[in-house]
């Protein structure tokens, strides 16, 4: 299948319908050859986007660290054939500044991360999340700043309360370094982004970016009979815990998994579709741990549309 690509916001930047994170599956922890190999299939597959954060690992940097290094082998001669997203605002290093959106610490992570991956500039620099302290302004302006240095050739915000992304929004605006993209989390088991943050991205003409897609895993068919052993809730080091995989969730997905059959989709596809079909969605970010499936999440490209009477009994499985 062809990958498929659109305009972010009012920018003129051109993201891919499905980008690909490296919060789980790229760290230190990870088989580094293998995690190699998928970064460079989906690439090779039209996957321009990838998404880190200072943090991603574990340990926290490696993620970046393996990244750099696969710019530096499997991807060696496509920098600019390449988006890379990273960001700074959950805790990364000891003390009051390796936490929260100061100046100080998106600063000084920014230059972090360049020399954790060896690159002199990201694609698109962001503030991981609305700390609830520091003054919107100030967080804006250290972003807007790092464009201006030509640390960042773009900035977005992730997370933010609508209230403080309109107000985010505004003073990139005054700073003449737009916002080009809101990151939230967006899914069918988390419908919260439309509320309000759908409408408000579009708005202040910046695109939008789905993260866990399938609830870390949740929206699959593997859930279904148990937690299998290599599995997100399974993993000591997985932000999916256990208890989260609930009865409520488990029947909801038996349930959309039979409606995505009649499709001839996999649940998992099924639900990045179903984000493919929303206009407001600039792009659904996939995490894959595996090439089995990353293939699969990329065949929902074949088939994005929906029929009424699916979209029906998909708000009745929910
Ligand atoms: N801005 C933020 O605060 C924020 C927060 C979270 C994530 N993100 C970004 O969003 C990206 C994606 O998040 P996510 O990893 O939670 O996305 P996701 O696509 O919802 O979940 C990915 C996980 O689901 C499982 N999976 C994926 N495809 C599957 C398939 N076809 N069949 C069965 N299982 C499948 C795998 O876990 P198993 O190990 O169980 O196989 C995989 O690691 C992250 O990498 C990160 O870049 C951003």
């Amino acid at each position: 299948m062809e990958m498929l690509y659109a305009q972010c916001g009012n920018s003129g930047l051109f993201l891919p319908r499905i980008s690909l994170g490296l919060w789980h599956n790229f760290g230190g922890n990870a088989d580094f050859p293998e995690a190699e190999k998928i970064l460079r299939a989906a690439f090779d597959c039209g996957i321009t986007h990838f998404d880190l954060a200072n943090n991603y690992g574990p340990p926290p940097g490696s993620a970046e660290e393996n990244f750099g290094k696969t710019l530096r082998g499997a991807l060696a001669g496509h920098r600019d054939e390449i988006v890379v997203s990273t960001k700074a605002g959950h805790r990364m290093w000891n003390g009051p500044y390796g936490d929260g959106c100061s100046r100080k610490s998106i600063i000084a992570s920014c230059d972090q991360s360049l020399r954790r991956t060896g690159l002199d500039y990201f694609d698109i620099f962001y503030a991981h999340r609305f700390d609830g302290v520091t003054p919107v302004e100030e967080t804006m302006s250290a972003l807007s700043d790092l464009v201006r240095a030509g640390k960042a050739l773009y900035v977005g915000i992730s997370k933010f309360p609508p209230e403080a992304a309109e107000r985010a929004c505004a003073v990139l605006r005054g700073n003449g370094t737009p916002c080009l993209v809101f990151q939230d989390r967006y899914s069918l088991f988390e419908r919260s982004p439309e509320a309000r943050k759908l409408a408000l991205a579009r708005e202040n003409g910046a695109g939008f970016i789905a993260f866990s897609p399938l609830a870390q895993g949740l929206l699959t068919e593997k859930y279904l009979r148990g937690i299998p052993a290599e599995s997100r809730a399974a993993s000591p080091d997985g932000f999916l815990k256990r208890e989260q995989v609930t009865d409520e969730k488990v029947a909801a997905a038996r349930k959309l998994s039979a409606v995505a059959r009649e499709r001839g989709q996999t649940l998992a596809q099924t639900a990045i579709a179903w984000l493919l079909c929303n206009p407001h969605v600039t792009s659904v970010l996939i995490g894959a741990r595996t090439m089995r499936q990353l293939e699969e999440n990329l065949g929902a490209l074949e088939n994005f549309s929906f029929a009424p009477e699916e979209l029906a009994a998909i708000e009745a499985a929910l």
